[in-house]
Protein backbone atom coordinates (compact mmCIF):
# COMPACT_ATOMS: atom_id res chain seq x y z
CA UNK A 1 0.00 0.00 0.00
CA UNK A 2 1.74 2.90 -1.06
CA UNK A 3 -0.95 5.46 0.56
CA UNK A 4 1.35 6.05 3.68
CA UNK A 5 4.61 6.11 1.89
CA UNK A 6 7.21 6.24 4.82
CA UNK A 7 4.11 6.26 6.55
CA UNK A 8 2.68 9.47 5.82
CA UNK A 9 -0.05 10.89 3.33
CA UNK A 10 1.67 14.31 2.19
CA UNK A 11 0.65 14.35 -1.07
CA UNK A 12 -0.76 11.69 -3.81
CA UNK A 13 2.24 11.27 -6.05
CA UNK A 14 2.72 7.38 -5.84
CA UNK A 15 -1.22 6.47 -5.12
CA UNK A 16 -1.53 3.81 -7.42
CA UNK A 17 -4.93 2.28 -8.79
CA UNK A 18 -4.85 -0.78 -6.58
CA UNK A 19 -4.67 1.84 -3.75
CA UNK A 20 -7.54 3.68 -4.55
CA UNK A 21 -9.76 0.69 -5.06
CA UNK A 22 -8.76 -0.76 -1.55
CA UNK A 23 -9.36 2.86 -0.30
CA UNK A 24 -12.54 2.94 -2.26
CA UNK A 25 -13.99 -0.32 -1.07
CA UNK A 26 -12.76 0.23 2.59
CA UNK A 27 -14.95 3.88 2.47
CA UNK A 28 -17.68 1.47 0.95
CA UNK A 29 -18.18 -1.06 3.69
CA UNK A 30 -17.56 1.59 5.90
CA UNK A 31 -20.86 3.24 4.32
CA UNK A 32 -23.04 0.86 5.53
CA UNK A 33 -21.52 0.64 8.60
CA UNK A 34 -22.04 4.30 9.14
CA UNK A 35 -25.60 3.56 8.32
CA UNK A 36 -26.26 0.87 9.98
CA UNK A 37 -25.04 2.70 13.06
CA UNK A 38 -22.16 -0.84 13.67
CA UNK A 39 -18.75 1.13 12.95
CA UNK A 40 -16.46 -0.80 14.34
CA UNK A 41 -14.27 0.80 17.28
CA UNK A 42 -11.01 0.12 15.44
CA UNK A 43 -9.10 3.33 17.31
CA UNK A 44 -10.20 2.72 20.56
CA UNK A 45 -6.97 3.69 22.43
CA UNK A 46 -5.80 5.65 19.62
CA UNK A 47 -5.21 9.77 19.83
CA UNK A 48 -5.44 11.84 16.93
CA UNK A 49 -3.40 15.05 16.92
CA UNK A 50 -5.35 17.91 14.94
CA UNK A 51 -3.83 20.74 14.25
CA UNK A 52 -4.91 23.29 11.68
CA UNK A 53 -2.80 26.50 11.66
CA UNK A 54 -4.86 28.00 8.65
CA UNK A 55 -8.84 28.16 8.98
CA UNK A 56 -11.24 24.97 8.24
CA UNK A 57 -14.74 23.77 9.10
CA UNK A 58 -14.87 20.93 6.44
CA UNK A 59 -11.34 19.54 6.01
CA UNK A 60 -11.48 19.88 10.26
CA UNK A 61 -14.23 18.18 11.50
CA UNK A 62 -14.58 15.56 8.85
CA UNK A 63 -10.81 14.18 10.22
CA UNK A 64 -11.74 14.29 14.01
CA UNK A 65 -15.22 13.15 13.13
CA UNK A 66 -13.80 10.01 11.26
CA UNK A 67 -11.68 9.42 14.28
CA UNK A 68 -13.91 9.47 16.71
CA UNK A 69 -16.82 7.56 15.12
CA UNK A 70 -14.00 4.80 15.14
CA UNK A 71 -13.68 4.43 18.80
CA UNK A 72 -10.56 6.88 19.15
CA UNK A 73 -10.26 10.09 21.12
CA UNK A 74 -8.77 13.87 19.44
CA UNK A 75 -6.09 16.24 20.93
CA UNK A 76 -6.32 19.44 19.11
CA UNK A 77 -4.40 22.41 19.34
CA UNK A 78 -7.05 24.73 19.12
CA UNK A 79 -6.50 28.19 17.74
CA UNK A 80 -3.05 29.40 16.79
CA UNK A 81 -4.01 32.40 19.26
CA UNK A 82 -4.52 30.55 22.26
CA UNK A 83 -1.54 28.23 21.48
CA UNK A 84 2.17 28.71 22.24
CA UNK A 85 2.98 29.97 18.83
CA UNK A 86 1.45 33.32 19.94
CA UNK A 87 4.40 33.60 22.42
CA UNK A 88 6.97 32.96 19.85
CA UNK A 89 7.31 29.31 19.69
CA UNK A 90 8.37 27.69 16.47
CA UNK A 91 5.91 25.72 14.02
CA UNK A 92 8.91 22.95 14.26
CA UNK A 93 8.99 23.05 18.17
CA UNK A 94 5.18 22.71 18.07
CA UNK A 95 5.60 19.54 16.29
CA UNK A 96 8.20 17.89 18.20
CA UNK A 97 6.29 18.70 20.72
CA UNK A 98 2.76 17.26 19.83
CA UNK A 99 4.13 14.03 18.66
CA UNK A 100 4.01 12.88 22.15
CA UNK A 101 0.46 13.48 22.74
CA UNK A 102 -0.88 11.65 19.78
CA UNK A 103 -0.35 8.50 17.61
CA UNK A 104 -1.11 10.52 14.10
CA UNK A 105 -1.13 13.81 12.98
CA UNK A 106 -3.54 15.99 10.88
CA UNK A 107 -2.02 19.28 10.11
CA UNK A 108 -3.13 22.03 8.06
CA UNK A 109 -0.58 24.76 7.48
CA UNK A 110 -0.81 28.04 5.07
CA UNK A 111 2.99 27.78 3.59
CA UNK A 112 3.39 25.38 1.05
CA UNK A 113 5.71 22.53 2.13
CA UNK A 114 5.50 23.38 5.91
CA UNK A 115 3.43 19.65 6.32
CA UNK A 116 6.24 18.23 4.55
CA UNK A 117 9.41 19.72 7.28
CA UNK A 118 6.82 18.21 10.03
CA UNK A 119 7.07 14.73 8.55
CA UNK A 120 10.85 15.39 8.21
CA UNK A 121 10.98 15.52 12.17
CA UNK A 122 8.11 13.39 13.27
CA UNK A 123 8.19 10.22 14.44
CA UNK A 124 4.53 9.87 14.20
CA UNK A 125 2.05 9.54 10.24
CA UNK A 126 1.36 12.71 9.54
CA UNK A 127 -1.46 13.82 7.23
CA UNK A 128 -1.52 16.67 4.96
CA UNK A 129 -4.92 18.28 5.45
CA UNK A 130 -3.70 21.00 3.01
CA UNK A 131 -0.06 22.77 3.06
CA UNK A 132 -1.01 26.73 1.12
CA UNK A 133 -1.06 26.41 -2.76
CA UNK A 134 0.17 22.98 -2.04
CA UNK A 135 -1.85 19.81 -1.77
CA UNK A 136 -4.86 18.72 -0.21
CA UNK A 137 -4.47 14.89 -0.90
CA UNK A 138 -7.14 14.17 1.30
CA UNK A 139 -9.61 16.09 -0.64
CA UNK A 140 -8.62 14.59 -4.25
CA UNK A 141 -9.36 11.30 -2.96
CA UNK A 142 -12.64 12.07 -1.52
CA UNK A 143 -13.51 14.10 -4.97
CA UNK A 144 -12.63 10.94 -7.48
CA UNK A 145 -14.64 8.50 -4.91
CA UNK A 146 -17.99 11.09 -4.78
CA UNK A 147 -17.55 10.86 -8.82
CA UNK A 148 -16.77 7.00 -8.90
CA UNK A 149 -20.30 6.41 -6.58
CA UNK A 150 -22.15 8.09 -9.21
CA UNK A 151 -20.06 6.46 -12.80
CA UNK A 152 -16.93 5.05 -14.28
CA UNK A 153 -13.97 7.35 -14.17
CA UNK A 154 -12.77 5.38 -17.40
CA UNK A 155 -13.67 7.58 -19.85
CA UNK A 156 -15.02 10.71 -17.97
CA UNK A 157 -15.12 14.36 -19.02
CA UNK A 158 -14.05 16.36 -16.64
CA UNK A 159 -14.13 20.32 -16.64
CA UNK A 160 -12.15 21.71 -13.53
CA UNK A 161 -13.06 25.89 -13.76
CA UNK A 162 -12.19 28.82 -11.92
CA UNK A 163 -9.01 29.50 -9.68
CA UNK A 164 -6.88 26.55 -11.17
CA UNK A 165 -3.52 28.66 -10.40
CA UNK A 166 -4.14 28.76 -6.86
CA UNK A 167 -6.58 26.08 -5.46
CA UNK A 168 -4.27 23.13 -3.74
CA UNK A 169 -7.31 20.31 -4.08
CA UNK A 170 -7.03 20.90 -8.32
CA UNK A 171 -3.04 20.30 -7.89
CA UNK A 172 -3.67 17.30 -6.02
CA UNK A 173 -6.94 15.89 -7.81
CA UNK A 174 -4.65 16.42 -11.06
CA UNK A 175 -1.82 14.60 -9.92
CA UNK A 176 -4.37 11.36 -10.22
CA UNK A 177 -5.90 11.86 -13.56
CA UNK A 178 -3.05 9.80 -15.42
CA UNK A 179 -4.23 6.92 -13.01
CA UNK A 180 -7.65 7.04 -15.84
CA UNK A 181 -5.61 7.28 -19.65
CA UNK A 182 -9.29 7.67 -21.24
CA UNK A 183 -10.11 10.34 -19.12
CA UNK A 184 -10.59 13.98 -20.77
CA UNK A 185 -10.20 17.46 -18.86
CA UNK A 186 -11.27 20.41 -19.70
CA UNK A 187 -9.13 23.62 -17.89
CA UNK A 188 -11.87 26.74 -17.77
CA UNK A 189 -10.51 29.81 -15.88
CA UNK A 190 -9.29 33.34 -17.34
CA UNK A 191 -6.23 33.34 -18.26
CA UNK A 192 -4.34 34.38 -15.13
CA UNK A 193 -5.74 32.06 -13.07
CA UNK A 194 -4.86 29.14 -15.28
CA UNK A 195 -3.02 25.98 -14.01
CA UNK A 196 0.77 26.95 -13.01
CA UNK A 197 3.35 25.98 -15.55
CA UNK A 198 4.10 22.69 -13.76
CA UNK A 199 1.12 21.20 -13.13
CA UNK A 200 0.15 21.84 -17.55
CA UNK A 201 3.92 20.23 -17.51
CA UNK A 202 2.78 17.11 -15.17
CA UNK A 203 -0.41 16.49 -17.80
CA UNK A 204 1.90 16.99 -20.26
CA UNK A 205 4.58 14.21 -19.40
CA UNK A 206 1.69 11.90 -18.08
CA UNK A 207 0.48 12.32 -21.44
CA UNK A 208 -3.15 12.83 -20.22
CA UNK A 209 -5.29 14.47 -22.52
CA UNK A 210 -6.84 18.11 -22.07
CA UNK A 211 -7.74 21.63 -23.36
CA UNK A 212 -7.69 24.32 -22.18
CA UNK A 213 -10.96 27.05 -22.60
CA UNK A 214 -11.97 30.33 -21.11
CA UNK A 215 -15.83 30.49 -22.33
CA UNK A 216 -17.48 28.16 -19.94
CA UNK A 217 -20.52 27.53 -21.86
CA UNK A 218 -18.56 25.93 -24.91
CA UNK A 219 -16.44 23.89 -21.97
CA UNK A 220 -19.91 22.55 -20.81
CA UNK A 221 -21.80 21.39 -23.60
CA UNK A 222 -20.12 17.84 -23.45
CA UNK A 223 -18.76 16.96 -20.19
CA UNK A 224 -19.85 15.20 -17.40
CA UNK A 225 -18.80 16.65 -14.80
CA UNK A 226 -17.54 20.07 -13.67
CA UNK A 227 -15.34 20.46 -10.56
CA UNK A 228 -15.80 24.36 -9.62
CA UNK A 229 -13.77 26.05 -7.27
CA UNK A 230 -13.64 29.67 -5.47
CA UNK A 231 -10.91 32.56 -5.95
CA UNK A 232 -8.64 31.69 -3.34
CA UNK A 233 -8.44 35.37 -2.13
CA UNK A 234 -6.14 34.72 0.85
CA UNK A 235 -3.33 33.40 -1.34
CA UNK A 236 -3.06 35.91 -3.99
CA UNK A 237 -0.86 38.94 -2.18
CA UNK A 238 -2.68 41.53 -5.04
CA UNK A 239 -6.00 40.82 -4.76
CA UNK A 240 -7.34 43.83 -6.34
CA UNK A 241 -6.34 42.61 -10.10
CA UNK A 242 -8.09 39.57 -9.33
CA UNK A 243 -10.91 41.05 -7.51
CA UNK A 244 -12.96 40.85 -11.27
CA UNK A 245 -12.85 37.45 -11.11
CA UNK A 246 -14.76 36.94 -8.17
CA UNK A 247 -18.11 36.47 -10.11
CA UNK A 248 -16.61 35.20 -13.35
CA UNK A 249 -18.15 31.88 -13.22
CA UNK A 250 -21.25 32.12 -11.48
CA UNK A 251 -22.89 29.28 -12.30
CA UNK A 252 -27.08 28.52 -11.71
CA UNK A 253 -29.54 26.60 -12.99
CA UNK A 254 -30.37 28.63 -15.87
CA UNK A 255 -27.26 28.38 -17.32
CA UNK A 256 -26.37 24.49 -16.52
CA UNK A 257 -30.03 23.98 -17.98
CA UNK A 258 -29.14 25.60 -21.16
CA UNK A 259 -25.38 24.85 -21.80
CA UNK A 260 -25.09 20.96 -19.89
CA UNK A 261 -25.95 17.73 -20.19
CA UNK A 262 -29.07 17.25 -18.01
CA UNK A 263 -27.27 14.84 -16.05
CA UNK A 264 -24.16 16.41 -15.29
CA UNK A 265 -22.35 15.71 -12.32
CA UNK A 266 -21.74 19.60 -9.95
CA UNK A 267 -18.49 18.97 -7.71
CA UNK A 268 -16.86 21.58 -5.49
CA UNK A 269 -14.69 20.96 -2.65
CA UNK A 270 -16.47 23.87 -0.48
CA UNK A 271 -16.90 26.58 1.14
CA UNK A 272 -18.61 28.03 -2.36
CA UNK A 273 -18.74 32.49 -2.34
CA UNK A 274 -20.59 33.43 -5.47
CA UNK A 275 -19.74 30.77 -7.75
CA UNK A 276 -22.59 28.14 -7.50
CA UNK A 277 -26.15 29.66 -7.12
CA UNK A 278 -28.36 28.49 -4.28
CA UNK A 279 -30.95 27.37 -6.44
CA UNK A 280 -28.22 24.41 -8.30
CA UNK A 281 -28.81 22.57 -5.03
CA UNK A 282 -31.70 20.07 -5.32
CA UNK A 283 -30.12 19.34 -8.62
CA UNK A 284 -29.71 15.45 -9.14
CA UNK A 285 -26.23 16.25 -10.43
CA UNK A 286 -25.43 18.50 -7.64
CA UNK A 287 -22.87 16.22 -5.35
CA UNK A 288 -20.86 19.05 -3.42
CA UNK A 289 -22.80 18.38 0.28
CA UNK A 290 -22.03 14.47 -0.52
CA UNK A 291 -18.55 15.22 -1.20
CA UNK A 292 -18.79 16.11 2.26
CA UNK A 293 -20.04 13.04 3.54
CA UNK A 294 -17.69 11.33 1.38
CA UNK A 295 -14.98 13.40 3.48
CA UNK A 296 -16.19 11.33 6.50
CA UNK A 297 -16.28 7.87 4.88
CA UNK A 298 -12.41 8.59 3.08
CA UNK A 299 -11.24 9.98 6.32
CA UNK A 300 -12.37 7.01 7.91
CA UNK A 301 -11.05 4.53 5.75
CA UNK A 302 -7.44 6.49 5.38
CA UNK A 303 -7.34 6.06 9.83
CA UNK A 304 -8.54 2.51 9.96
CA UNK A 305 -5.90 1.93 6.60
CA UNK A 306 -3.09 3.36 8.27
CA UNK A 307 -4.02 1.61 12.04
CA UNK A 308 -6.10 -2.01 10.96
CA UNK A 309 -3.99 -2.86 7.85
CA UNK A 310 -5.01 -6.81 7.97
CA UNK A 311 -8.60 -6.52 9.64
CA UNK A 312 -11.52 -6.99 8.16
CA UNK A 313 -14.16 -4.93 8.58
C1 LIG B 1 -10.62 23.62 0.20
C2 LIG B 1 -9.28 23.96 0.81
O1 LIG B 1 -9.18 24.23 1.99
O2 LIG B 1 -8.33 23.96 0.04
N1 LIG B 1 -11.62 23.40 1.14
C3 LIG B 1 -11.72 22.17 1.71
O3 LIG B 1 -10.77 21.63 2.24
N2 LIG B 1 -12.89 21.54 1.57
C4 LIG B 1 -11.03 24.55 -0.87
C5 LIG B 1 -11.15 26.01 -0.57
O4 LIG B 1 -10.87 26.48 0.55
O5 LIG B 1 -11.54 26.73 -1.49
Amino acid sequence: MSLFENGHLLEVGGITRADLDVLFGVARALKVRFKSRTLPPVLKGRILGSLFFEPSTRTRMSFESAFLRLGGTVNHLGAVEQSSIQKGETFKDTIRMVQYYADVLVIRHPEPGQVQEAAAICSLPIINAGDGMGEHPTQALLDLFTIAEHRSLEGLSLALVGDLKHSRTVHSLLKLIPLFPKMHLKLVSPDVLGLPESALAFLKAHQVSFEVESRLERALNDVDAIYVTRLQKERIPNLKEFENYQAYYRLDRAFIEKHAKPDLMILHPLPRVDELAFDLDDLPGSLYFEQAFHGLLIRMALFYTLFQEDGEI
